[in-house]
């Protein structure tokens, strides 16, 4: 296995290819970011975020940032967002999570569809479905939908259950999650939650192969298998 995952590293990096990340500062997106530097698969990585980061290490010199004012960009300010009452409390979280979640995702898979861009690897999460009663699945499978009607060659749909790691911002119910599903994790790695690391290696690693649909769905069993199986 780690012998075909080299001979498709040396394939794909031949085609000269080049990428961009968005949330490249989040808990995901750094790792991610860590590990298309460590396969170095593409030629050129840009990070598409709202602020400009600073690396220390060496490996990071060659990345480009674009700084991007999202909400100036904001698109019909959230089809759904905006439909959102904002002066309830409520319904300003909501909206603010919508946009950020939906709106600012489909803007800029529409924006890398108009440049040319063929491939687009969503990271969604475990139960997402537009028909949800629940917000967060409902928004989740909604921008999955959208970015499914745009077309690419290819979209990759990773559906993660709760994301173990060691966030550094101070998130006190994920804590909490993460250290009871940390230890159930032993038992049944997963039947509730999934390492960051095995996330970013299975995006990395699935960009390497050439599924037979234009959508596919990775639900977490097979983003583990898949992010293993990258080893390290
Ligand atoms: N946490 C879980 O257990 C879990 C489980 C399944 C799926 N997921 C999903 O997986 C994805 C990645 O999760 P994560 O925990 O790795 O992400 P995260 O650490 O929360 O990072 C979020 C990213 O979004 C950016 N962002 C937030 N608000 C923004 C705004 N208003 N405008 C522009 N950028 C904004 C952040 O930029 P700044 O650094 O500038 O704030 C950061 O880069 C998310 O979609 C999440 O819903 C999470």
């Amino acid at each position: 296995m780690a012998e075909d995952v080299k001979t498709l590293e040396d394939n794909f990096r031949q085609q000269n290819k080049s990428c961009f990340v968005l949330g490249a500062s989040g808990e995901t997106g750094r790792v991610l970011l860590q590990e298309l530097l460590e396969r170095n698969i593409f030629s050129k990585i840009t990070l598409i975020g709202r602020r400009r980061l600073t690396f220390e290490d060496k490996a990071y010199e060659n990345v480009v940032q674009e700084v991007v004012d999202f909400e100036k960009d904001d698109h019909a300010a959230a089809k759904a967002g905006s439909e959102l009452n904002t002066e309830n409390p409520i319904n300003h979280f909501k909206g603010g999570f919508i946009r950020v979640d939906h709106d600012y995702v489909l803007k800029s898979a529409e924006l890398a569809k108009a440049g040319g861009c063929t491939q687009f690897h969503l990271e969604s999460s475990k139960g997402a479905d537009k028909t949800s009663s629940f917000l967060y699945l409902k928004v989740k499978g909604q921008v999955e939908a959208d970015i499914e009607a745009l077309g690419f060659d290819r979209f990759s749909i990773y559906r993660p259950a709760v994301l173990l790691v060691d966030r550094q911002e101070s998130r006190p119910a994920e804590w909490l999650a993460r250290k009871v599903l940390g230890g159930f994790s032993f038992v049944s790695p997963t039947a509730m939650s999934i390492p960051i690391q095995a996330v970013a290696k299975a995006m990395v690693s699935n960009t390497l192969l050439q599924p037979e649909q234009k959508t596919e769905i990775l639900e977490n069993k097979a983003i583990y298998t898949l992010g293993k199986g990258a080893g390290k």
